[in-house]
């Protein structure tokens, strides 16, 4: 039984397998239609979501399975004390795959090992989030061709934003890449990730406070919410919070074809008026996000068509 924690859970041959299976299951959804039947999918979210928790709803709903859950703490046993740990024996009692939000880093790798079903890590504090990350591969592979031999940056958040951390590890596994980290000082990618994943693989980065600089260089902009809910103090994050704002105006001096990606929800830092350029690829991305989750599902649950 395979559990998803860290995006490195998976081989590179296994994401391959994954957006190639998320591929297939966008040119041929009647195929799919009804393959869970019988099947249960637990979302077990301990902090608020949209597009994480309703998109693997309907993920496995498209795939003709049912969904039982939770979309907060309050309204869970969690509120009277019970620890992740009981909480997960028992809901894979009920369900044959659980995916599980939590705002403590380590949460759902704990519930892996009380589970006697798959865990899926839909977001841990500001750690990881290995499912945003697929949803990520595939937009890029999509718009691109490829998932090599391109220049993302990375701009806003890179400290609390776990979507960030997540896709810096994966990518790190690919060839050609260069990463541009764009953050105030205040709000830099953390240093683990910096030795343990990009020096040691010998990713070519740099960091810098100015997007207008670096824009010009990027094939792919990944922007980010700074993430109110991680701060100590409400009065540090009002003052880092309008860090960036990307605008039509700023784009004039990108590449035609730049990738704009951005893991929603969006406060302020992309302006709507982005929304219209062709450039902007956010909303394709959530789409993108259940698709990749049908085909997440179908690998725990070790399902193959034919
Ligand atoms: C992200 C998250 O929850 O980390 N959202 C998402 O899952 N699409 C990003 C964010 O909340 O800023």
């Amino acid at each position: 039984m395979r559990s998803l924690i860290n995006i490195l859970d998976l081989t590179v041959e296994e994401i391959d397998e994954l957006l190639a299976v998320a591929e297939d299951i966008i040119a041929n959804r009647n195929k799919y239609s009804e393959i869970c039947h019988g099947k249960k999918l637990a979302t077990l979210f301990f902090e608020p979501s949209t597009r994480t928790r309703l998109s693997f709803e309907a993920a496995m709903m498209e795939l003709g399975g049912n969904v039982l859950g939770f979309s907060e703490a309050q309204s869970s046993s969690a509120s009277k004390g019970e620890t992740v740990a009981d909480t997960t024996r028992v809901v894979s009692c009920y369900a044959d795959i659980i995916a599980m939000r939590h705002p403590k880093e380590g949460a759902p790798l704990v519930a892996s090992m009380y589970s006697s079903v798959p865990v899926i890590n839909a977001g841990d504090g500001g750690h990881n989030h290995p499912t945003q990350t697929l949803t990520d591969l595939l937009t890029i592979k999509r718009k691109k061709g490829k998932l090599s031999d391109f220049t993302i940056g990375f701009c806003g958040d890179l400290k609390f934003g776990r979507t960030v951390h997540s896709l810096i590890q994966a990518l790190s596994r690919y060839t050609g890449i260069k990463i541009v980290l764009i953050s105030p000082d205040e709000l830099k990618l953390p240093s683990y990730i910096k030795s343990d994943v990009l020096k040691k693989n010998n990713i070519e980065y740099v960091q810098t406070d100015s997007l207008e600089k670096v824009l010009p260089d990027l094939d792919v902009l990944y922007m980010t919410r700074v993430q109110k809910e991680r701060f100590l103090s409400e009065e540090e994050y009002i003052r880092l919070r309008d860090s960036y704002i990307l605008t039509k105006a700023k784009l004039k001096n990108a590449k035609e074809d730049l990738s704009i990606l951005h893991p929603l929800p969006r406060v302020n830092e992309i302006s709507t008026d982005v929304d219209e350029d062709s450039r902007a690829c956010y909303f394709e991305q959530a789409l993108n996000g259940k698709f990749v989750r049908m085909a997440l599902i179908l690998k725990l649950l070790e399902i193959t068509v034919d």
